[in-house]
């Protein structure tokens, strides 16, 4: 017999559901940059300065003692400590056996998709959307229904009914992110009041994504004491903590740590063993030392989360300024996250489009199609850096639309 006659070999392929994600194209655009010198980067979701120096030598110093071992499941009990009384100051009551560490937000966005969502079940998701919520129940062979955010007047808003009628009896999940990425948009107390109402009468598990809870610039606070709202209006504020919500949340942010990958559920204590399984098989537990470092950016860090409040707004209002004097661009001031999701001339192909930006004049911005078909015909722009470089990135932006004829 020769080597002919022998079966063809099947094509190693992954599973149908893997294939089938969308991969980025915030990183098609950062490619069709490769090569060009001198990219202003404004197209991830981070900070250009580092994590605050205590929070560093906090990790550093756990190192030195030897924190280099595996720790429980769930963290290191002083962690969930702190972020239970750190979660309980914002958002009312929650005790550490509600609060589990997570490598992070996205392993904790893939943690609660797996506590609750499996083969074949039904998950909406409010959009456009950062593309992991939207991704990660896919994997599990989940059907994902989206429904949009309008664009108007005032920014984006949502359409609390059009939301009810997609959360109809059967949906498993809702996946909502608020502040959102990339809008900004922010979730209403009373639209929360409104779904969490209906999702507790269907039986429909809310996974809440509050990452950006605490990048929110609301002038004063809905008691009306004058301070600045210290957190986005938060699930956790109406639900039980064994209600079915699932509370998603991260150090990147706040902290800026997110190299480190450090984050947190608050989720029903009937679930917590079942979690606990989980991230065994996934990951086994976040690294110790992050976990100590964890420890001192919730318990000293509250004034540097604030300044970094009042830093961003400045940008964000910086930003706009210099945006909105540029013909031909729509932008708004959104209440939260660290974003401006703008309307351009070409933005109607938003990915031909940055990708033009950053060959011809090395400005890297993110197309809206990134963020779900309904983000077409915007651009993001991350504006968590200083002034000096967001004018450097707006010159750029009229010297291409000068060049292309759109001023
Ligand atoms: C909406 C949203 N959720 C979750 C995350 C996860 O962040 P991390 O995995 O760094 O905690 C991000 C990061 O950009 C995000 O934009």
């Amino acid at each position: 017999m020769s080597d002919l006659d022998l079966p063809v070999p099947s094509i190693p392929n992954a599973r149908e559901a893997v294939r089938a994600l969308r991969s980025s194209q915030i990183r098609e655009v950062a490619n069709a940059g490769f090569g060009v010198e001198d990219v202003l980067p404004f197209w991830f979701g981070e900070s250009d300065r580092v994590t605050p120096a205590f929070i560093r030598d906090a990790a550093s110093t756990a190192l030195a003692a030897g924190a280099t071992f595996y720790t429980h499941n769930l963290g290191i009990a002083p962690l969930r400590a702190a972020l239970a009384s750190y979660v309980g100051e914002l958002h009312g009551a929650t005790s550490p056996d509600h609060v589990a560490v997570t490598s992070a937000g996205v392993n904790a966005l893939m943690l609660a998709a797996q506590l609750v969502v499996g083969a074949g079940d039904r998950v909406v998701a409010v959009t456009p959307l950062w593309p992991n919520l939207v991704e990660i129940p896919k994997i599990l062979g989940a059907h994902v229904e989206t429904v949009a955010l309008g664009y108007g007047e005032r920014g984006w808003q949502l359409d609390v009914e059009q939301l009810l009628a997609a959360l109809t009896p059967g949906t498993r999940m809702l996946m909502i992110n608020s502040p959102n990425n990339p809008t900004g948009w922010v979730m209403s107390r009373d639209d929360q009041r409104t779904v969490l109402d209906h999702c507790r009468r269907h039986g429909i598990w809310i996974v809440a994504d509050e990452v950006y809870e605490r990048l929110y610039y609301a002038d004063v606070d809905a008691a009306s004491t004058g301070a600045p709202a210290r957190t986005a209006p938060s699930f956790l504020d109406l639900a039980g903590r064994d209600e079915p919500v699932i509370c998603v949340n991260s150090f990147s942010k706040a902290w800026l740590m997110t190299g480190w990958r450090l984050g947190w559920i608050v989720a029903p204590t009937a679930l917590m063993e079942d979690l606990a399984k989980l991230v065994e098989y996934n990951t086994s537990c976040a690294p110790s030392f992050v976990q100590q470092a964890g420890i001192a950016a919730v318990q000293q860090g509250e004034r540097f989360t604030q300044e970094l409040v009042l830093d961003l707004k400045a940008s964000r209002d910086h930003l706009v300024r210099a945006l909105s004097a540029v013909p031909g661009v729509d932008v708004k001031a959104p209440p939260g996250a660290m974003y401006l999701f703008f309307s351009m001339p070409g933005a109607s192909h938003s990915l031909e489009l940055c990708k033009a930006l950053v060959r011809e004049v090395g400005l890297g911005v993110a197309p809206g199609s990134a963020f779900g078909p309904q983000g077409e015909g915007f651009v993001r722009w991350c504006y968590a850096c200083d002034t000096a470089r967001l004018d450097a990135g707006v010159e750029r932006l009229k010297l291409f639309l000068t060049r292309s004829g759109g001023v």
